[in-house]
């Protein structure tokens, strides 16, 4: 019998793991999780029906070109249907994008720190990551940004607002960086928490999308539409992009429950922006509290707060933990913390009031 093992691409030596936020502790007093970005409210009832009885026939495959959910989104958006493609969440959306674009030898370029997904699915395409420090107050630098620019990219990310700091580029830097970035490359702006932005000087991508051909919007049901379990994203591109992407999506990838679902939430958008509003209200509450305990948190526009705590930062999570909240630590970095029930917030604001003045 032979001793070796199969071979595998070498690329894939070192890629770092993604790390899941950690599960709320089962069994302990309170235990929140505010540690993924999750929309903490439960599915609507509507919604919750409508998965229901699509499972009723997953026996069968799903609808492999998403009909419904691409024409409601086409309606929605106003584009053409042809301009969307849809994706295992939009994290499968963005693997399929470096996969269109970028392979060994090119590079991707993206804000860091930023969305931990980048670096992976780079590395898993044998493409090149180059990675652009943020600004001293943790917003992207599009200058830098733009000199790192060469021959040899072929794919920009911007996540805005930023994961995992919460800030968001506005209108007059991106589209003076887009303006500037050759047509050749795709710039993927990645929008999974734009239904919590209320800056009015943050653009929407699609806006910014309608007149470059080299702009790729990515939008989620994970987040405000409170859908992360039943993995549905979706990009809205030109072509080729667009059509690039439903080359290399995984055949069947989005399933009927996910597909039925999606269409339910954005019918019921009304009351599912009410709740949206009601964590944003809770967000201002958060951030105002922190700031008068004396934190320095970034201005945010997604469902978190960022706090920069260095070394500090595995205390801090371990104190929270204790509590009752689960956060998201980088180790060395800083700490993410979801906006949540208002329980949980609180709990968590008890627990930064305390650990500041120990500090
Ligand atoms: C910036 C950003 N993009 C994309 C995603 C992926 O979300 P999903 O794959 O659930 O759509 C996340 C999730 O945390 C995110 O923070």
């Amino acid at each position: 019998m032979s001793e070796k093992s199969p071979k595998l691409r070498a690329e894939l030596d070192g890629i770092p793991t993604y790390k899941p936020g950690k599960p709320a502790a089962a069994g302990g007093p309170v235990a929140y999780k505010l540690s993924s970005n999750e929309n903490p409210y439960p599915p609507l009832s509507g919604v919750l029906e409508t998965a229901v009885a699509a499972a009723g026939q997953f026996n069968r495959y799903p609808d492999m070109a998403c009909t419904g959910l691409v024409n409601e989104l086409a309606e929605r958006f106003g584009v053409p249907v042809e301009h969307i493609a849809t994706g295992t969440g939009s994290v499968g959306v963005a693997q399929s994008l470096i996969q269109s674009t970028a392979g060994p030898g090119d590079e991707v370029i993206y804000a860091w720190r930023s969305f931990e997904a980048y670096p992976i699915i780079t590395q898993i395409s044998g493409a090149t990551s180059v990675q652009v420090p943020l600004t001293y107050g943790d917003v992207h630098d599009l200058d830098a940004m733009f000199d790192a620019i060469t021959e040899r990219t072929r794919l920009i990310f911007v996540c805005n607002p930023n994961n995992p700091t919460g800030t968001a580029v506005r209108r007059a830097e991106l589209e003076r960086f887009l303006d500037r970035v050759p047509s050749d490359i795709l710039v993927v702006l990645d929008e999974a928490y734009k239904e919590f932005v209320r800056d009015t000087e943050v653009p929407d991508g699609i806006e910014l999308y309608r007149s470059r051909p080299n702009v790729c919007v990515l939008r989620t049901f994970s987040k405000a539409y409170g859908l992360a379990g039943l993995r549905v994203g979706f990009a809205v591109a030109h072509e080729p992009v667009a059509a690039a992407l439903r080359k290399t999506a995984v055949p069947f990838g989005v399933s009927q429950l996910a597909q039925d679902a999606a269409v339910a939430s954005l019918r019921a958008e009304d009351e599912l922006m009410g709740r949206v509003g009601a964590l944003v209200g809770e967000r201002a509450r958060v951030h105002r509290t922190l700031v008068g305990q004396g934190w320095t948190v970034p201005d945010t526009q997604a469902n978190f707060v960022w706090m920069r705590l260095g070394e500090r930062t595995a205390d801090f999570a371990a104190a929270c933990e204790k509590a009752g909240v689960v956060v998201r630590p980088f180790a060395g970095e800083g700490l993410r913390v979801t906006i949540g029930e208002t329980e949980a917030n609180d709990i968590f604001l008890h627990t930064a009031e305390a650990f500041f003045k120990e500090m």
